[in-house]
């Protein structure tokens, strides 16, 4: 039967939308609970929509019963203190299921590279319902950072990096894309990221946003670019060596946000 996906993700595995005119909202991202959640780079996570309504960011499948990310509980201390964050998250009226702000700490590309991973949106997902995806709304005006996207994890060729100013609005198939963020800083970064169901909901609210899934790619040196991935190499060889060292496959230790 398989899932139903978005037409606008098929080609690219992406889509930006209109920006959002973020400086007109107060700075509510300030005000919510975070708790450290280790994800790709140094990050907090704070929760608006969690499996049960806890202040924590654990996949859905990993509470009892485990389920898909599907049916996040809003988190009424949380939502009290950020509605216009939550209204933001609503609007599409597609399924949600995490909902979070993620902070993330300054980094250099070779860090991006190093922490490109792809997230497991559709674990326990029943065949026949909408594939999950993720919204990134980037809250603060990050005007030096940047969203790299990859088909694949070590090949730099069609790598697409898109720019973070204050409203920025992605949608993105993280299960199919390596993605992770270059924030030079020097301040954190913060962004809401919403996994939603793909139905007809979703597909209206890209198109009432005028969703595009092609971008010019933020300019970055070649020297940059070349250093960045020699050192994801480094990294990865030295990753790998480690855990053969200790007897694990990678994947049993990647943590997933
Ligand atoms: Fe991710």
């Amino acid at each position: 039967m398989g899932y139903i996906k978005s037409a606008a993700l098929e080609e690219t595995g992406y889509v930006v939308l209109d920006r959002y005119n973020q400086e007109l909202d107060p700075k509510e991202w300030l005000d919510i609970e975070y708790n450290d959640w280790k994800s790709s780079g140094d990050t907090r996570f704070a929760p608006l929509a969690s499996a049960f309504g806890a202040i924590e960011c654990n996949g859905f499948w990993n509470h009892k019963p485990p389920r898909t990310d599907k049916d996040g509980v809003w988190i009424d201390s949380q939502i009290e203190k950020a509605p216009n964050l939550t209204r933001r998250a609503q609007e599409p009226g597609a399924n949600v299921g995490r909902c979070r702000v993620i902070e993330l700490q300054p980094n250099e590309y070779a860090d991006t590279l190093y922490n490109l991973h792809q997230d497991d949106n559709n674990r326990l997902n029943p065949d026949g319902t909408g594939w999950v995806v993720r919204g990134f709304f980037n809250l603060t005006d990050d005007a030096t950072s940047f969203f790299v996207l990859r088909e694949n994890r070590t090949d730099p060729q069609g790598e697409t990096r898109i720019a973070l100013p204050a409203g920025a609005q992605l949608i993105v198939d993280t299960q199919r894309l390596w993605h992770a963020a270059t924030h030079p800083g020097p301040d954190p970064r913060y962004c809401l990221i919403t996994s939603w169901e793909s139905g007809p909901e979703l597909d209206a609210y890209i198109e009432k946003y005028n969703g595009v899934n092609h971008v010019e790619s933020v300019e970055v040196p070649q020297d940059v670019l070349d250093a960045g991935q020699a050192e994801q190499s480094r990294r990865l060889a030295a990753r790998a060596a480690a855990l053969a060292a200790r007897g694990q496959a990678e994947n049993a230790v990647m943590s997933e946000a």
